[in-house]
């Protein structure tokens, strides 16, 4: 199957289950559905869920039963992104205005609401990790379940939002830069290909393959997102272009140049995909998802 149809036919399977989920026993506040669903419905790449899906595909073959197991963890991961996208975006943060090519939350629905919709969809992951049983056995599904919340913490995504923040307007050094990238995104990353594996019954070996392969990947995508807000535009990002400039955000291109920053995307890519050599030959969808991350125009 060729990377887009993947990408097409993921996407709409996690479409339609984040909708199922929030659904579920829906005895809340209209408001805040409303906003949480805004955001995630707003035509995000769910390129978090494709990686764990495609990991655990590495490593059991693709199967319906498989696709089951993955579902909630994939869709919680989706809904992790999607609050740290909202808070992301306030006024007391980047503060910008597009998102996902629609008004940010908050600009829709306020700053109060917009922090409880990033709260709403952070809580509603671990519901849906907790209640949704499958075939996997229950201590696995506890192991990834603590592992994610790991990784969105302040010893993850919310720790590399701080260093982000306490980082504009200041000369870093590329260790420090890469420690930053590691922990806004990587950390997610890397949770979603280690968390696709475990799903998947990966061996200590397989798991270790793949959280090289995240680290690798994460950067990069990191390094992408940088190159891309100077480079793309507001139209094809979805968000407003230049962000960082106007932030003074420590980030790649303004420590090292376009020129260098490209260079070593390219070579966290490569190095990705020498890190799948043991999935052969189930490797290559992980392969193209590399080469999609660095080379994507949004
Ligand atoms: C944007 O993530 C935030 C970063 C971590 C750089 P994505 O580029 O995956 O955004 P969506 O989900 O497609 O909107
Ligand atoms: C944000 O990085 C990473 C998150 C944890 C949301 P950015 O601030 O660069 O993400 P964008 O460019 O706004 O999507
Ligand atoms: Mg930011
Ligand atoms: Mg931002
Ligand atoms: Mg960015």
């Amino acid at each position: 199957m060729s990377l887009k149809n993947y990408l097409a036919e993921k996407k709409q399977i996690v479409d339609a289950a984040l909708d199922a989920y929030l659904n579920e026993s829906a005895v809340y506040p209209p408001t805040i559905v409303k906003a949480m669903k805004y955001s995630l419905d707003a035509g995000g790449k769910r390129i978090r869920p494709v990686l764990m899906f495609a990991a655990a595909e590495a490593v059991a073959g693709p199967s319906e039963e498989l696709t089951k197991s993955v579902l909630p963890f994939a869709c919680a991961m989706e809904m992790i992104h999607t609050f740290s996208l909202i808070h992301d975006d306030l006024p007391c943060m980047d503060d910008d205005d597009l998102r996902r090519g629609k008004p940010t939350n908050h600009k829709v629905f306020g700053e109060a609401i917009a922090v409880l919709a990033g709260d709403g969809l952070l809580a509603e992951a671990f519901r849906i990790m907790a209640a949704h049983h499958n075939a996997v056995p229950v201590e696995r599904r506890l192991e990834v379940l603590c592992d994610m919340a790991v990784a969105t913490g302040a010893r993850g995504m919310v720790g590399g939002q701080v260093i982000d923040l306490e980082s504009e307007n200041k000369k870093i050094t590329v260790n420090e830069l890469e420690h930053l990238h590691e922990l806004k995104t990587g950390a997610l990353l890397v949770n979603s290909v280690v968390s696709g594996a475990k799903l998947a019954g990966a061996t200590a070996a397989q798991i270790g393959a793949m959280e090289t392969y995240g680290d690798s990947v994460g950067l990069a995508f990191q390094i992408a997102d940088d190159l891309l807000d100077i480079e793309g535009t507001t139209e094809e990002l979805g968000k407003p272009a230049g962000s960082d400039v106007e932030n003074h955000k420590s980030t790649f291109p303004a420590l090292l140049g376009k020129e260098e920053s490209r260079a070593q995307a390219q070579a966290l890519m490569a190095q990705a995909i020498e890190s799948l050599a043991m999935f052969q030959p189930r490797h290559s969808i992980l392969a193209e998802l590399a080469h999609y991350i660095v080379e994507r125009k949004s």
